[in-house]
């Protein structure tokens, strides 16, 4: 199997083109043997593709097969039906022209098979959408079902074919199956009546005994026995082997259905089955009188039944015919041979119209029907298969034979028509010198059969219609007065010599152009005028099955009109076949079978060697290579390998006939491999495209990656540019939406401006609208200023201004944001510093705004004491006592008389001052003789202590000086509860000498402190200025 795998398959020649012998026959056989030897059963000559059967199942039908040929180079790949398949299909796409494909053989060469192939590669193959699948599916359904009625068990083929079958499938224009049509030739309809030895009937019949439900045989009268059913058993051979009848049967019930059949309509159908197989049951014998009767009367019962007709009209129509003589219609009695001839033309004409019914009904439902693509019908294409049977050679030849070897000579006419002379006018047209190529054409036989009044098939006519006593006979010998002596006619009396033995009496030769054919004259007239008793007609027109009222037409018994012969019809249906396959572009399949037992492996020469002559094989091959194997036109071919030529790539600007010579030129193609005509170009050997080929797949890659390159490079810039798009969109909507913001908030300050402008005009007015908003304003800013930045401490007494309407509230506020600060303030305090405070308070009291160094003092704090415990002189504690010293301090104590300074220790007690020298108690003050305490206004540190001078005893006022006087003032006043004592001058202190006798201390301003003697006795003290009150 490798080898089909492969590109090219390299036993032998794929294309007998390629023979190194192409005129020897043998060589040709030889080539076809060695490749059925490996199973390679396809093999081209040019595009024509010849196929061995191989009588057994080869792999390589498989969808991945199918897969492989899909729109591959017809050389590309070895040969196959599928590359003819998918080069048909292609031609029909690119080039829109419908195509054929002619399949040509003798029976059992493998014609059918390969139609089927074909269809099923386009069916796996080909786009389909829903509703075309039912058209696919019944395009194969119809297989099985005019195979099961058409095809029989013959010598040559279990499964022949016994009509011609022609069938376009149409494609739309995407290239899917949208409908199908079949046109069918010449059903052998004696077959119903009569099979030679070894051959059956129609398969429906075992299918329909073997298959069918119990049921349905009995409803028709049936057995299931072939041997009981005289029409069945004429072949003795009921049964094949490679045949299954029962699963067959299976396989046309569901085909039935899949195409569309009503269940009314198959029972119709089966009805005239089963209605053939009771005619060949129908006896005659001789009643009393010697008339002639039916003696099997169930069959006349069954047979009134199933035809739907009247019975006793039946028997009659059976047994006797109607005559017309001189105008009046008499009845007359039939023979004993006459009334079965009767009943098997009866049998063979209800089974044969079947038959062209069901083909009609077949036709109707792969009718493209859709009005949707009715529109686009200019668009849709065809591609016809002609399967039609091969030429047939048997023991004895008779009237089938006849027609069927002459379908095929008008076969061969038009494959001698389409590829011989059309290769010859191409390479005319071209302008291409050629020389011609002799070939048999065999137009003359075709002329000898079908010619006008001269012709095989008038002489035939003619004699059936003649008046008299026409004979098969007397036709033989008209037959030897008009065609005597034509070079394709002998008769046994027009021969002489060895070839008078070899022609019967009753026979005659027709030389076709496949060989010589003798066929027995007997049953032509009868054949050809294909006779049924008008009764008979009479009886079936008037049935109730609805097929045959559909196939026997009322008018046909009324006209007087002859009907067509078998001849005529056959030959207009030819002629008509002809014209529809010469319009479409052929495809040719050439099947040859390689041995008559339908053994796989055997490949019988002479047989073989028959079937390339009557194909004309050789001839076909002889114009192929006398003339060019390969053409194209120029630009498919340009196009195709431009790539190999850096001057054609990657695209031809100037005449296409230049850029192809360019381009061989640049794969070195010699003049005599090749020309150009004015549109193709021709290539004589394959070989020198296979090397074109070859050169093209190894470019493939380089050409792939540059295609992947500027593909991904299109994507990229592809992607590059939306996102661009995109950023631009967002961009411009997040600019608009933020200029728009940013008016919107203009607009609004805007606003907002006016109305703070007119609101600051209007702002003494009442509320009004005016100014509502700014008035809000203003409480808002006010109250927010007074949010973020309320007093910092209770001593900070910045509070912002109210508006007017605020101001009441303001000062609620300002009080309410005190008092809350003083508590927070007070709750914080401690209690050392709270009488630091309480003392810092009394010198408030006392001193604030009154002396000019109190506000220095303020921030300096008060000590318990001034003098640590060590500076006290024991002695003095001691003499103390219980008094306890609360505050010590050192001052100056100036004399009241002579003013001489002294240093002294001021000690307090809690009742009690005392100024002590060293270990001296110098003097005591009771607080409660104390009367005031004056000091200065301004910066300097005197006191004066007034104590009353009456009491001798108690010195009198006392001068002192002390850098704390703030500090001493104030704890000596606390102590002796001597607040409201304390004096504070401006100028001048007065104070007690003696009794009656008082002095003064002057006090100036001055840059420094100085203490001196002043005039008229004062003391004169300077103190230094610091900040004016
Ligand atoms: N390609 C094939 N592969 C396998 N068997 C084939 C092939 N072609 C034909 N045959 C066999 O040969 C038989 C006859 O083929 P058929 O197509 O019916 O012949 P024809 O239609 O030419 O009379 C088929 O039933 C089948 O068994
Ligand atoms: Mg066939």
């Amino acid at each position: 199997m490798e080898s089909t795998l492969t590109a090219r398959d390299r036993v032998g020649v794929q294309d007998f083109v390629l023979l190194e012998n192409y005129t020897s026959e043998a060589a040709f056989i030889e080539n076809l043997r060695r490749r059925f030897g490996e199973k390679l059963i396809y093999t081209y000559i040019g595009s024509v593709l010849v196929s061995v059967n191989p009588y057994k199942d080869l792999e390589i039908y498989s969808k991945a097969h199918m897969e492989r040929y899909r729109g591959v180079s017809f050389y590309e790949i070895s040969p196959h039906i599928y590359a003819v398949s998918d080069n048909t299909y292609r031609a029909m796409r690119t080039e829109r022209r419908d195509q054929c494909i002619l399949i040509s053989g003798e029976s059992g060469a493998g014609k059918t098979e390969a139609s089927k192939k074909i269809l099923q590669y386009y069916a796996t193959t080909c786009p389909v959408t829903d509703h075309m699948s039912t058209i696919r599916d019944r395009l194969l359904q119809s297989n099985p079902v005019l195979e099961a009625f058409g095809n029989a068990k013959t010598l040559r083929n279990d499964n022949s074919s016994r009509f011609g079958k022609y069938m376009d499938v149409q494609f739309d224009f995407r290239g899917a199956p949208i409908g199908g049509h079949i046109l069918n030739y010449l059903l052998e309809k004696s077959r119903v009546v009569h099979q030679n030895h070894g051959e059956r009937n129609f398969h429906i019949f075992y299918q329909l005994l073997e298959g069918g439900e119990q049921d349905q045989l009995s409803k028709l009268g049936l057995e299931r026995n072939a041997q009981k059913y005289h029409y069945l058993v004429k072949g003795c051979c009921p049964r094949v082997s490679s045949i299954n009848d029962k699963s067959d049967w299976k396989t046309v019930r569901k085909a039935l259905t899949v195409i569309g059949f009503h269940e009314e309509e198959v029972e119709d159908l089966l009805n005239i089955i089963a209605s053939v197989l009771h005619l060949g049951n129908t006896q005659f014998g001789e009643g009393e009188d010697g008339e002639t009767q039916i003696t099997t009367e169930p069959q006349l019962t069954y047979l009134s039944k199933l035809l739907g007709v009247d019975g006793p009209a039946l028997r009659e129509a059976l047994t006797h015919k109607k005559l017309t003589a001189k105008g009046e219609e008499m009845i007359g009695p039939l023979s004993f041979e006459q009334a079965v001839a009767a009943r098997d033309a009866l049998a063979k004409a209800v089974y044969g119209r079947a038959f062209t019914w069901l083909v009609a009904k077949i036709n109707q439902s792969l009718a493209f029907k859709d009005e949707v693509y009715n529109s686009s019908k200019g668009s849709s294409s065809v591609i016809g298969l002609l399967d039609i049977y091969g030429f047939e050679v048997f023991q004895h030849n008779s009237f089938e034979q006849f027609c069927i070897n002459y379908c095929n000579e008008k076969l061969q006419q038009l494959f001698i028509k389409l590829t011989l002379k059309s290769e010859q006018e191409e390479y005319e047209a071209e302008g291409i010198t050629w020389e011609p190529v002799k070939y048999f054409d065999n137009k003359i036989i075709c002329d000898l059969v079908e010619e006008k009044h001269k012709g095989f098939i008038s002489i035939l006519d003619e004699e059936c219609l003649r008046p008299g006593e026409p004979s098969d006979i007397s036709f033989l010998e008209k037959l030897e007065d008009t065609l005597g002596g034509h070079a394709h006619f002998v008769t046994h009396k027009l021969a002489n010599g060895k070839t008078r033995k070899a022609v019967g009496r009753e026979e005659f030769r027709l030389i076709h152009y496949a060989g010589e054919v003798n066929y027995t004259v007997n049953g032509f007239l009868d054949k050809n005028t294909d006779l049924l008793y008008r009764n008979l007609k009479e009886v079936i027109c008037q049935s109730d099955n609805q097929i045959l009222s559909q196939c026997f037409n009322r008018e046909e018994v009324t006209t007087q009109k002859r009907p067509e012969t078998a001849a005529t019809q056959f030959k207009n249906s030819l002629a008509k076949l002809i014209e529809i396959l010469m319009s479409k572009e052929p495809s040719y399949v050439r099947c040859i079978k390689p041995n008559d037992a339908k053994q796989s492996g055997r490949f019988d020469e002479a047989l073989v060697r028959h079937q390339v002559k009557y194909l004309g094989l050789m001839e076909n091959l002889r114009v192929r290579r006398a003339g060019f194997a390969y053409r194209r036109r120029y630009e498919a071919f340009l196009q195709r390998y431009k790539s190999l030529c850096p001057g054609t790539w990657p695209n031809w600007q100037g005449r296409l006939a230049d850029g192809v010579a360019t381009l061989v030129q640049h794969l070195g193609y010699k003049p005599e491999e090749y020309k150009l005509g004015k549109t193709k170009i021709f290539i004589r050997f394959p070989k020198t495209l296979f090397t074109t080929e070859d050169a093209l797949e190894a470019r493939r890659p380089a050409l792939a990656l540059t295609l992947q390159t500027s593909w991904r490079g299109y994507r990229e810039r592809a992607k590059y540019h939306r996102i661009r798009n995109a950023v631009l969109v967002i961009q411009s909507a997040w600019r608009g939406m933020k200029s728009r913001r940013k008016a919107r908030r203009r607009r609004h300050a805007a606003e907002i401006i006016r109305k703070f402008i007119k609101g600051f005009i209007y702002r003494h007015y009442e509320r009004c609208p005016e100014n509502e908003y700014f008035l809000d304003h203003q409480r808002f800013s006010f109250l927010m200023t007074l949010v973020r930045n309320p007093p910092k401490s209770v001593l900070d007494k910045s509070w912002p201004v109210p508006p007017p309407s605020l101001t009441e509230a303001s000062e609620h506020l300002c009080r309410l944001c005190m008092q809350n600060m003083m508590r927070a303030y007070c709750r914080r305090i401690q209690p050392e510093w709270k009488k630091q405070m309480e003392q810092k308070v009394v010198a408030s009291q006392i001193f604030q705004d009154q002396k000019d160094s109190y506000p220095q003092s303020v921030p300096k704090l008060f000590v318990a004491s001034r003098l640590d415990s060590e500076e006290f002189n024991l002695k003095v504690i001691q003499t103390l006592g219980n008094d306890k010293v609360k505050y010590g301090v050192a001052v100056t104590k100036y004399d009241r008389r002579g003013y001489k300074a002294r240093p002294r220790q001021l000690l307090l007690t809690s009742s009690f001052a005392v100024l002590v020298a060293e270990a001296k108690l110098k003097q005591r003050i009771d607080y409660a003789a104390l009367r005031s305490i004056s000091v200065s206004s301004l910066t300097d540190g005197f006191m004066v202590l007034h104590v009353p001078s009456e009491d001798n005893k108690q010195k009198s006022d006392v001068v002192l000086q002390c850098d704390h006087v703030i500090e001493v003032v104030t704890k000596l006043a606390t102590m002796a509860d001597k607040k409201n004592k304390v004096n504070i001058s401006q100028d001048s202190i007065k104070f007690a000498v003696a009794r009656g006798k008082e002095g003064v201390i002057d006090f100036t301003s001055g840059p420094e402190l100085k203490v001196a003697k002043g005039k008229k006795g004062h003391l004169l003290v300077t103190a230094p200025q610091l900040n004016p009150r």
